[in-house]
C-alpha cells in the first residue's frame, strides 16, 4: 500500500512533468533559462557523471530508477547499452520519454515500466541501478537503497540533495506549497546509510558548482 507522501510524490511528478522537461529542453522564458543556469548546473553534472560511470562499466543490463523525461535512456541507449529499463511512477514523465528516444538503436531494447519502485517486484537483476534526482523524494532511503541493491550486480549511482543554510529551506518552502515531500542528506547520513546496507565500497563526489548534489557510487 503506497503511503500518503508517496502518492503526493507521484501527483506532483504527474503534474509536473513538462516543468520539469522544459529545464533540459529550454523551453520557457529567458528568465527562467537564466535561473536554471545558475541555480541547476548540478542537472548537467550529474548527468555526466553518471554516463562516465555507465560508458567505464559497460553493463548489459541497467535500471533507471525514476527516469524522468528520457535524457538517460536516450544516453544509454546511444551509449549501446543492450538492455534498458526505465522506471517511473510518473506516466506523463514515460510518455515524455518514449517521445524523446524513438526508436532505439539496433540491438538495444528499451523497456519501460510504469511503477512505484517501493512496491515493485522484479525478476531479474541488472549490472547497474541508477537513481538521480530520486533520493530527495524517499521518505525511507535505507529501505530504498536495499532494495536498489538487491537488484543491482555490479553497482549503483544515485545523488542526494545536500542540506545547504541558504537553498535547504527555501526548496522546503516551495516544495511544501507544491504539496511535495522533500528530504536533504550530509555525508554522514549516506555514509550510515550506506553502512547500514552494506556496500564493498561507496565512493561520494560533492557535485562542483551549485554545493548541492552529492553523486554517489556503491560497490555492491
Ligand atoms: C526530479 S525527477 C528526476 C528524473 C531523472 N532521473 C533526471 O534526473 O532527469 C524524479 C523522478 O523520480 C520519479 N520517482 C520518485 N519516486 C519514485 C518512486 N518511488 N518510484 C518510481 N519513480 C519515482 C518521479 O516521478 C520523477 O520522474
Amino acid at each position: 500500500m503506497p503511503s500518503n507522501d508517496t502518492e503526493k510524490v507521484r501527483g506532483y511528478f504527474e503534474r509536473a512533468s513538462d516543468l520539469f522537461n522544459s529545464i533540459y529542453t529550454g523551453e520557457k522564458s529567458a528568465f527562467g533559462r537564466w535561473l536554471d543556469k545558475v541555480l541547476r548546473p548540478d542537472l548537467k553534472e550529474r548527468f555526466l557523471l553518471t554516463l562516465h560511470e555507465v560508458q567505464k562499466e559497460r553493463p548489459q543490463s541497467l535500471i533507471d530508477i525514476g527516469v524522468g523525461p528520457g535524457q538517460y535512456l536516450k544516453a544509454y541507449a546511444e551509449l549501446g547499452v543492450p538492455q534498458i529499463t526505465g522506471l517511473d511512477f510518473s506516466e506523463p514523465m514515460l510518455d515524455l520519454a518514449r517521445k524523446l528516444v524513438g526508436k532505439p538503436p539496433d540491438g538495444v531494447e528499451i523497456i519501460y515500466t510504469v511503477a512505484d519502485f517501493t512496491e515493485a517486484e522484479f525478476k531479474q537483476k541488472f549490472d547497474i541501478s541508477v537513481a538521480m534526482g530520486v533520493y530527495d523524494y524517499v521518505a525511507n532511503p535505507e529501505a530504498f537503497l536495499r532494495k536498489m541493491k538487491d537488484i543491482s550486480n555490479t553497482c549503483m549511482l544515485a545523488s542526494f540533495p545536500s542540506i545547504s543554510v541558504w537553498r535547504t529551506p527555501i526548496r522546503k518552502v516551495r516544495y511544501a506549497w507544491k504539496r511535495c515531500p522533500v528530504y536533504f542528506y550530509n555525508r554522514g547520513r549516506i555514509e550510515i546509510l550506506a553502512e547500514k546496507v552494506g556496500f564493498k565500497n561507496i565512493e561520494i563526489t560533492k557535485i562542483r558548482g551549485s554545493g548541492m548534489d552529492y553523486f554517489v557510487r556503491f560497490d555492491c
